[in-house]
């Protein structure tokens, strides 16, 4: 299947990344988010990017012209309807996906391909609430999307062939590297780095040191391209601690368990970058 129409599901951090980097390899984009503000606030980063690589000399204002005009925007997942792709991108809550992907079985064709941006969760237990079980797959992109070029492949139970094959060339087509991985807990690169930031957290936590000596420990120490609390802040201090409960539940293994100072930035409202506090204050 040649994938020519993408619906990207969810507006967030990542959503707007999909949706962006789909529109840039010249694929028609279907951006849908319930809530208008956070819809908005996405088509004008977008915008901005690309209006900074027409300063940049990057492209030119035709080139931005054609991006913008094939990138359309809703509130309303009916708009999925002749789309061959659709990723979603929204909160990680299992049922809230489950009720979703079920609505979208019921708007799309039958050939449309639904996948999931999820970082951790069950792609079989999302599938079944659709009745296109081999048209259900994973496909994980990395914050931020524009720059960080892996792309996790991850079939379900039921997966076809066929699909892993259309996601994977959509992958290459849009100038990503796939990996395919085995549905398991974090796949391969949460189940990874996921503990190693929370083990910064739990260093901070025991003030082992300060989080700018934590990060430039492990900048200049490990060779990493930026420090494991900062790291947090940009992905999102609520997403870390999901995957990492998420992880501590189904491995049941107290190496999971999450660091304290997580849960109490995320109580207090303080997510990273997005919010303006984390373990760095991004309002100065
Ligand atoms: N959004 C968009 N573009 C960004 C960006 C951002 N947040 N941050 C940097 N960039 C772009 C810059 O504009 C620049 O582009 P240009 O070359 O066209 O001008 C380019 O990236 C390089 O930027 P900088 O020189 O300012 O910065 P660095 O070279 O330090 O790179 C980085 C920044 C790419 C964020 C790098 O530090 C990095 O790779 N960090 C690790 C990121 C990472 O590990 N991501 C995975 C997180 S886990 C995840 O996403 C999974 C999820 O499920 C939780």
């Amino acid at each position: 299947m040649n994938i020519k129409k993408v619906g990207v599901l969810g507006a967030g951090t990542m959503g707007s990344g999909i949706a962006q980097v789909c529109a840039e390899a010249g694929l028609e984009v279907i951006l849908v988010e319930i809530q208008d503000s956070i819809l908005q606030q996405a088509l004008s980063k977008i915008g901005a990017s690309w209006q900074k690589a027409v300063e940049k000399g990057k492209i030119d204002s035709t080139i931005k012209a054609s991006r913008e005009a094939l990138l359309k925007s809703s509130q309303d997942l009916s708009s999925f309807k002749d789309c061959d792709l659709v990723i979603e991108a929204i909160i990680e809550e299992i049922s809230v996906k489950k009720k979703v992907f079920k609505a979208m079985d019921e708007i799309c064709p039958d050939y449309t391909i639904l996948a999931t941006n999820t970082s951790a969760l069950s792609i079989t237990e999302i599938a079944a609430a659709t009745s296109r079980t081999d048209r259900v797959a994973g496909v994980h992109f990395f914050n931020p999307v524009s720059v960080m070029k892996l792309v996790e492949v991850i079939p379900g139970s039921d997966t076809s062939h066929s699909t892993i094959e259309a996601i994977v060339n959509l992958t290459k087509a849009i100038g990503k590297e796939p990996v395919v991985a085995k549905e398991t807990p974090g796949f391969i690169v949460n189940r990874i780095l996921n503990p190693l930031v929370n083990e910064a957290a739990l260093a901070y936590q025991e003030g082992v040191a300060s989080a700018e000596e934590i990060d430039k420990a492990m900048k200049l120490g490990a060779g990493l391209p930026m420090g494991p609390l900062a790291l947090a802040d940009m992905i999102g201090l609520d997403i870390v601690l999901h995957v990492t409960e998420y992880f501590f539940n189904e491995f049941g293994e107290s190496k999971y368990r999450p660091a304290l100072v997580l849960k109490q930035k995320v109580r207090a409202g303080h997510l990273g970058v997005k919010t303006g506090k984390g373990f760095y204050d991004y309002t100065k």
